[in-house]
């Protein structure tokens, strides 16, 4: 156990460290007496990371780009501290459900900076964002176009700015579920399609075009293809508005070193410079790379089983964290109570759930790991919260806001009753 406080890699929140117990230190609180505390597993959130990141998304884009907008592509991390935190630090916001529109305004965002996005919106969804007076729809068919033209026409004749979502036909290098630039994508149009759609909605007396929009995939670690989407709109036409959209990946395990953000913006804006003009008014849309950092689940070790492995057997999973699952997504984990400890034990961290692929993180050197010590598994901010569920009856963990060693619960704890919340008969 070390005497000295040491810091923790850039996989944890800034301001991470193993403190004078040689426990690890979220926010300045201790993470074995959060679980104490709150109990697990449990998001704590180091509030102040979080603001740093949106602060280094608004600073990267001042410096090299007048009119601009970052918008918190919330479903990374919909929850209403979250939404209100980004909104006090002045983003805007992409929604892609009548469920986050409802979010993003109970979270405070002012609906004129609210961008509805979603291959699929369904007429209800249309109607409630023009009655909340959403600033910005991003059209995905030419169906919704029709529609739209015809509820703006309906309810009232209120103008409405919209933008159309083009497939560049850019792939980045990432898992092919989250990969939505290349052709053949369910959504948005294809450049031959676009120039259909802009043609009818020159014609369309309730819509105005104010835009090109483009989101080529999630977790992409290399410029290059952010690169190549600006270029590959740029014959489309000249718009004032270009959304680019969100993707920069970040590191899961301190291996990985993504682009920093400035060198990400300092990509996409010399891009947009050169192929489209100085004068535009630019939308980055991220998710994952605002939020994904700031978060670290807590876990207590239920069981340890020493078979061909260690099987180290929490009490969460595949209910809080699907991306492992579902994406083959890899991450790290350290014993909260003694990150500095000698890690003599190769383990697989599973969960407590009814399947053999419920595992969280596979290989991880651990110190002796035993049943009650705490686990924490760094940069789960992003889609861990959004995709959780309650397979096996497990309630979902609370979020915990922890800031100079204060901790505060902005989601409780999901509950036995709250499974049944829904019951009608
Ligand atoms: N804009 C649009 C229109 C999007 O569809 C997305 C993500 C983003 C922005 C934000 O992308 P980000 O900066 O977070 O990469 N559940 C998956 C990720 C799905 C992303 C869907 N769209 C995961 O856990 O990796």
């Amino acid at each position: 156990m070390t005497a000295t406080a040491s810091t923790m890699s850039h996989v944890y929140p800034i301001g991470s460290r193993v403190n004078e117990r040689g426990r690890l230190e979220i926010g300045g609180c201790d993470t074995v007496e959060l679980v104490r505390e709150f109990g697990s597993p449990a998001y704590v959130v180091a509030e102040d990371d979080l603001r740093a990141r949106a602060r280094s998304f608004m600073e990267a884009v001042s410096a090299r780009h007048a009119d601009f907008d970052v918008l918190f592509a919330s479903k990374a991390f919909p929850c209403t501290a979250v939404y209100r935190l980004l909104a006090e630090e002045g983003l805007s916001c992409d929604v892609a459900s009548g469920g986050e529109l409802f979010l993003a305004l109970r979270g405070g965002f002012d609906p004129a900076r609210i961008y509805f996005h979603g291959n699929a919106k369904s007429e209800v969804e249309l109607r409630d964002a023009r009655a909340a007076g959403i600033g910005h729809i991003v059209i995905d068919s030419l169906h919704e176009l029709d529609v739209l033209e015809r509820i703006a026409a309906s309810d009232g004749g209120r103008r409405q700015e919209v933008l159309i979502r083009i497939t560049p036909g850019v792939a980045g290098d990432t898992h092919h579920a989250i990969s939505t630039g290349q052709t053949d994508s369910k959504f948005g149009f294809s450049p031959e399609d676009a120039r259909s759609a802009i043609e009818r909605l020159a014609a369309a007396p309730h819509l105005d075009l104010v835009g090109l929009h483009f989101h080529i995939g999630s977790q992409l670690l290399e410029l290059e293809p952010f690169r190549a989407a600006v270029r590959s709109i740029a014959s489309l036409g000249d718009f004032p508005v270009y959304n680019v959209g969100g993707g920069l990946g970040v590191a899961y395990t301190s291996s990985v070193r993504p682009p920093s953000v400035a060198d990400y913006v300092d990509a996409i804006v010399s891009t947009v410079h050169s192929e489209l003009g100085a004068e535009k008014r630019l939308l980055l849309e991220p998710g994952r790379a605002l939020v994904a950092n700031s978060v670290v689940t807590l876990y207590t070790v239920q069981t340890v089983k020493r078979n061909v492995s260690t099987w180290v057997a929490v009490d969460g999973g595949m209910s809080d964290n699907l991306r492992p699952m579902l994406y083959g997504s890899k991450y790290e984990a350290v014993v909260a109570d003694r990150p500095r400890a000698e890690t003599n034990a190769r383990c697989h961290v599973a969960g407590k759930h009814c399947e053999s692929g419920d595992v969280i993180v596979r290989d991880v050197w651990l110190a002796d790991p035993e049943p009650g010590d705490v686990i924490a598994i760094p940069a789960t901010g992003a889609y861990g919260y959004s995709m959780a569920n309650n397979y096996n009856g497990v309630p979902r963990p609370p979020v915990i806001f922890c800031r100079e060693g204060d901790a505060r619960v902005v989601v409780r704890r999901e509950g036995y009753e709250d499974l049944a919340a829904r019951d009608a008969g």
